[in-house]
């Protein structure tokens, strides 16, 4: 038996990078998936490879009417809906003065907004069935500070509060959100400032290596995580961040110190 037996699962962002792995992940553990992003062609490829499970829906989550129409989609299709992911984001990597207030207004509408539209499409649907979970994908820039990251961080501490909030309204209503906190991801999410980040390339490995467990954070134990809210095996737990970052929120290391 799966995980997520008989569950139908939107995972926004899905065309590529962690939301693939998740759609994935999710199918595996039993659930019809619903990829959900802006990627058309490589959402439907991601989808046609899972197979039957899987099926794939255009959506900006910047877009209210979009959202109403892939619920709508999907209750049509699959008569109900029980686990939303807010995966889908964008970054922007440059200090506050190289930050303009337009991209600053993006990151928001895509990082924080999409989450709170995503959030209230699925609400009647998950009241009625008296069962839900809601799962932000936030990041430790969205539990500890970083340079670089005003815009992306702001948008990431958002989703906290907003998961926060609704944690306490929605419990009552059989429906539970969280986030998860990952230390990484997909490569490709800084592909337009690689070039830029070239001649930091040992500080960026440093940041990565001076962790409890040193490394990339794989996907697959993102979406391990993600697995975990979503099942009844936490079925008690709604309002939490669960950082999934080998350590690296848990504290400051010092590789000298492991040796005296
Ligand atoms: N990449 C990292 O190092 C890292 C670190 C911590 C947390 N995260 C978080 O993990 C999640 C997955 O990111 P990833 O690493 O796979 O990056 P990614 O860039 O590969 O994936 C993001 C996906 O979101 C989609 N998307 C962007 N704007 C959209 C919109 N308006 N509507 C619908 N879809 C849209 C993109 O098309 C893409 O498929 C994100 O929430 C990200 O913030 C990533």
């Amino acid at each position: 038996m799966g995980a997520l037996d008989s569950q139908v699962v939107l995972v926004t962002g899905s065309a590529r990078g962690v939301g693939a792995t998740m759609a994935r992940s999710v199918a595996e553990a039993g659930a019809s998936v619903v990829l959900a992003d802006i990627r058309v062609d490589e959402g439907e490829a991601v989808a046609k490879e899972i197979g039957r499970a899987a099926r794939f829906l255009e959506l900006d989550v910047t877009s209210e009417a979009g959202w109403a129409q892939a619920v709508e989609q999907t209750l049509a299709r699959q008569g109900r809906i029980d686990g939303l992911v807010n995966n889908a984001a964008v970054l922007h990597i440059g200090t506050v003065e190289h930050t303009s207030p337009e991209v600053f207004r993006r990151l928001i509408d895509v990082n924080t907004l999409g989450p709170f539209l995503g959030t209230r499409a699925v609400l009647s649907a998950m009241k009625a069935q008296a069962r839900g979970s809601i799962v932000h994908v936030s990041s430790i820039d969205g539990l500890i500070g970083m340079n670089g990251v005003s815009a992306y961080a702001t948008s990431k501490w958002g989703l906290r509060g907003l998961a926060k909030a609704c944690a306490l309204e929605l419990g009552r209503s059989g429906i539970r959100v969280n986030t998860v906190c990952p230390a990484g991801g997909n490569p490709e999410m800084f592909g337009p400032w690689q070039e830029q980040m070239m001649p930091f390339i040992e500080e960026t490995v440093a940041y990565t290596e001076n962790r409890g467990i040193p490394g990339e954070t794989p996907f697959e134990a993102i979406a391990q995580a993600v697995i975990f809210l979503l099942s009844d095996a936490s079925r008690h737990v709604t309002g939490i961040d669960l950082p999934v970052d080998g350590g690296a929120t848990a504290g400051r290391f010092i590789p000298g110190f492991n040796t005296l």
